[in-house]
C-alpha cells in the first residue's frame, strides 16, 4: 500500500483482501469462515432478493499515532443488527459472534487501515441477508452474514466543511410505524428517488420530515441531525428515525461539555432559531450545515455563510475523532484496540 494516496480517498468501494461469511441453516449459526472472493452466489428465488431481508451496518477502524487499530463501538452495531433482523423476521446473530467477525475481518485486511492522520478509515460493512428460497412472502429459513471492509475518505466531499441541505414534502423515506428505526436495505431504496433529486439541486442530502404530520424534522438521508442552541445540543425524537451511535455518542460527549442535551420533536420553523446544525453518522461523521432550503415553502434556514464550522461542532468534531483515533482519553470504553 506504498503508493496509496490516503487523503485522497473518497467514501467508495476498494477492493481488500479478504471478507468473513457466517451461515445460519437448520437453526443454528455455523463458524466463521474466511473468504477472498468479492462473490456470492445465492439461489435465485433468495429472499433477500424479491422481498428485501437485508440488513446492514456501518463502523469504523481508525489508525491511531501508536500505530494501534481501534474499532468503535462494534458492540452497538452488534446490538443494532439484531434489531434490524427482528424487525423483518431474520435470523438474529449473535452479538460475540459479529464483534468477533468484525475483528477478524479487520486484523486479515490490516494493510488496508489507513494511516494516522490521513483523515481516511477502514469502513466496515457487516450485512444479513435471506438466503432461503421463498415464493411466498415469508422469512427465509436460512441466512447469510458477511463482512467486507474497505477504506474510506469523508462521505460528502466537503467533509468538515459546511454543505446543504434540503427538504421535500413529496418524499419520506420510512413510513411512521415502518422500519425507520432499523437498518434495512429498503429504507435506503426509498430514499434513492429523492436522493438524486436533491444531488441535482446541488445539495449534498435530503433532511427528512417526519412521514406523520410532515411538521418535524426526521433526519437526513444517511445521519442524524442535531443543533446547537445557546448551551443545547438539541436532536430530534421520532418514531421514524435510525438511532444513531454517533448520535448518541455526541449526546454523551455534549453532557460532559456542561451541555444541555434535548432529545424531543423538533419543529421545522425551529430551524430558524439554531446557531449550529449538522448531520452526524459513522460515515458523515460530523458534517456541518450551512442552510437547509424548504423547497415547497420556498424558504432558507442559513446557519453559516462563511464555509467554516462553528464552534460548538467542532469541539464535538475534535473529542470524537480524539476518541476514535486513541488521541482523547476514551473514558465509557468505546474503542476496542485490536
Ligand atoms: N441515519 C441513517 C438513516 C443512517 O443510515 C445512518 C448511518 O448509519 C445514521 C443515521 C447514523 O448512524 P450511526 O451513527 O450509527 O452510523
Ligand atoms: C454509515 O454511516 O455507516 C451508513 O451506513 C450511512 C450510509 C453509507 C448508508
Amino acid at each position: 500500500m506504498e503508493n496509496m494516496n490516503w487523503s485522497d480517498l473518497s467514501f467508495g468501494y476498494m477492493k481488500t483482501d479478504y471478507n468473513v461469511r457466517c451461515y445460519y441453516r437448520n437453526g443454528k449459526w455455523g463458524e466463521l469462515e474466511v473468504s477472498s472472493s468479492e462473490i456470492i452466489n445465492i439461489h435465485m428465488a433468495a429472499t433477500c432478493l424479491h422481498y428485501g431481508q437485508e440488513a446492514f451496518e456501518g463502523l469504523k477502524a481508525f489508525k491511531g499515532k501508536d500505530g494501534k487499530v481501534r474499532i468503535f463501538r462494534m458492540k452497538e452495531n452488534g446490538k443494532r443488527m439484531q434489531a434490524s433482523s427482528r424487525g423483518i423476521k431474520m435470523a438474529e446473530l449473535p452479538v460475540e459472534t459479529f464483534e468477533e467477525a468484525v475483528l477478524k475481518v479487520v486484523r486479515l485486511n490490516e494493510r488496508f487501515v489507513p494511516p494516522y492522520g490521513s483523515g481516511a478509515s477502514l469502513y466496515i460493512r457487516p450485512l444479513l441477508i435471506g438466503l432461503g428460497a421463498q415464493v411466498g412472502v415469508k422469512p427465509a429459513d436460512e441466512y447469510m452474514f458477511l463482512v467486507f471492509v474497505t477504506p474510506v475518505g469523508p462521505y460528502f466531499k466537503t467533509g468538515f466543511l459546511p454543505s446543504k441541505v434540503c427538504m421535500m414534502r413529496g418524499y419520506d423515506r420510512a413510513a411512521p410505524l415502518g422500519t425507520g428505526t432499523i437498518k434495512v436495505g429498503g429504507n435506503y431504496a426509498a430514499s434513492l428517488a429523492a436522493g438524486e433529486l436533491a444531488k441535482e439541486k446541488g445539495y449534498a442530502a435530503v433532511l427528512y420530515l417526519d412521514p406523520k404530520e410532515k411538521k418535524y424534522l426526521d433526519e437526513c438521508g444517511p445521519a442524524n441531525f442535531f443543533a446547537i442552541k445557546g448551551n443545547n445540543y438539541i436532536t430530534p425524537k421520532s418514531e421514524s428515525i435510525l438511532p444513531s451511535i454517533t448520535n448518541k455518542s455526541l449526546m454523551q460527549l455534549a453532557e460532559d461539555m456542561g451541555m444541555t442535551v434535548e432529545r424531543r420533536p423538533v419543529p421545522i420553523e425551529e430551524l430558524a432559531t439554531f446557531e449550529e446544525a449538522a448531520e452526524c453518522g459513522t460515515a458523515a461523521v460530523i458534517t456541518p450545515l450551512s442552510q437547509v432550503d424548504d423547497l415547497d415553502e420556498g424558504k432558507s434556514y442559513v446557519f453559516t455563510t462563511t464555509n467554516k464550522p462553528g464552534p460548538v461542532c467542532t469541539k464535538l468534531y475534535q473529542k470524537l475523532t480524539g476518541i476514535q483515533c486513541g488521541d482523547e482519553p476514551d473514558p465509557y470504553g468505546w474503542v476496542t484496540i485490536l
